[in-house]
């Protein structure tokens, strides 16, 4: 493997499963990190992180990749640890049915991961999102800035693809948000708020058609499971990497995001994707963005699924 630089920043990611290998793909090919990859597995971060080294040559990037599976001490100074160790949902799973399995995963990775790295941006990925990510700030004792969870980075980049499809549109002018729980039911694509180059998506599509859009985007991860019986990697990791590079170079990029609230939104304890500046120290301010009254009543609702989601982690 290439040799890793001092000046470079480290970013860790424990799990080298599906989302886990896609997210180190994807941050490689950016160039602007090297890349710790950890797995309980002997072998898979090994293999992985080399398969991928030896794209460089061609891919044209000259990152660091290393891999442990026998301990966290490859990961200690990183500037940013993304947790993706956990077990994925089955066809016909929810997420809320992975919580007992993954909290015990996350307990031992957060234990693991944060004295080795006490500065770094810890970015959720484990099911289910929201209570994984509540669980890993109260857990790792960090201040709420430095914890995120990545949800709506992934349902936001689903939304935008179907509204192009829909409109028969360019991605790249599509801009959109959805907040709320990452689950099937609960999530909340702001249609009121979605627009195509400035142009509001409700004066371009009939209020039928735009339902039919926010419900695929809700079940935008589950309509992959289903049609490849393991959930969807490419896009999420894609997500991850949108927010690991925020946080390295500092872009303040506006990213729904999984935080702790703290009144916000007028709730208190629990973590939720909310539209989030995200930047150096991880969160720099949340965002209030203005919903319609239906939008309100589904955030409320959100709310409630994931207080249900906490009460089961008795913490
Ligand atoms: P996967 O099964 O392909 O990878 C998970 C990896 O975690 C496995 O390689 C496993 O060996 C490893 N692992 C388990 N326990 C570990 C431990 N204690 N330490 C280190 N590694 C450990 O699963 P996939 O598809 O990568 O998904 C990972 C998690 O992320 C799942 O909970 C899944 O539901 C969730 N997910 C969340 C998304 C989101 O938008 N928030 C999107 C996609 C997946
Ligand atoms: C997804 O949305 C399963 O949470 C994962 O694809």
């Amino acid at each position: 493997m290439t040799e890793a630089r001092a000046g470079r920043p480290q970013v860790s990611i424990i799990g080298a499963g599906a989302v886990g290998t896609a997210t180190a793909h994807w941050l490689a090919q950016k160039g602007i990190a090297d890349i710790v990859l950890t797995d309980i597995v002997e072998g898979l971060p090994q293999g992985k992180a080399l398969d991928i080294q030896q794209s460089g040559p061609i891919a044209g990037f000259d990152v660091h990749l290393t891999a442990s599976s026998t301990g966290y001490d490859e990961t200690a100074g990183s500037a940013v640890v993304v947790i993706t160790a956990g077990i994925p949902r089955k066809p016909g799973m929810t997420r809320e049915q992975l919580i007992d399995t993954n909290t015990g995963i996350l307990r031992q990775v957060i234990d693991q991961v944060v004295p080795r790295s006490r500065d770094a941006v810890i970015i959720i990925l484990t099911n289910p999102l929201d209570a994984m990510t509540y669980l890993a700030y109260k857990v790792s004792g960090l201040p709420r800035e430095r914890v995120l969870g990545q949800s709506g980075a992934l349902d936001t980049t689903r939304f935008r693809t179907f509204l192009a499809m829909e409109l028969g549109v360019s991605v790249r002018d599509v801009d959109a948000l959805v907040i709320g729980a990452h689950t099937d039911k609960d999530m909340v694509p702001l249609a009121s708020l979605a627009t195509v180059r400035g142009i509001p998506v409700q004066t371009l599509l009939s209020a039928e058609r735009l339902e039919a859009v926010v419900a695929r985007t809700r079940r935008g991860g589950a309509e992959i499971t289903e049609l490849m019986k393991q959930s969807g990697f490419t896009a999420a990791g894609a997500a991850l990497v949108e927010m690991i590079e925020a946080v390295l170079l500092d872009r303040r990029r506006v990213i729904p995001c999984s935080v702790y609230l703290d009144g916000e939104y007028g709730e208190r304890d629990l973590c939720i994707g909310v539209p989030v500046v995200v930047g150096f120290g991880g969160m720099e301010r949340i965002l209030e963005a203005p919903l319609s009254d239906a939008e309100r009543a589904a955030f409320a609702a959100s709310v409630a699924a994931v207080r249900e989601q906490l009460a089961v982690l008795k913490l």
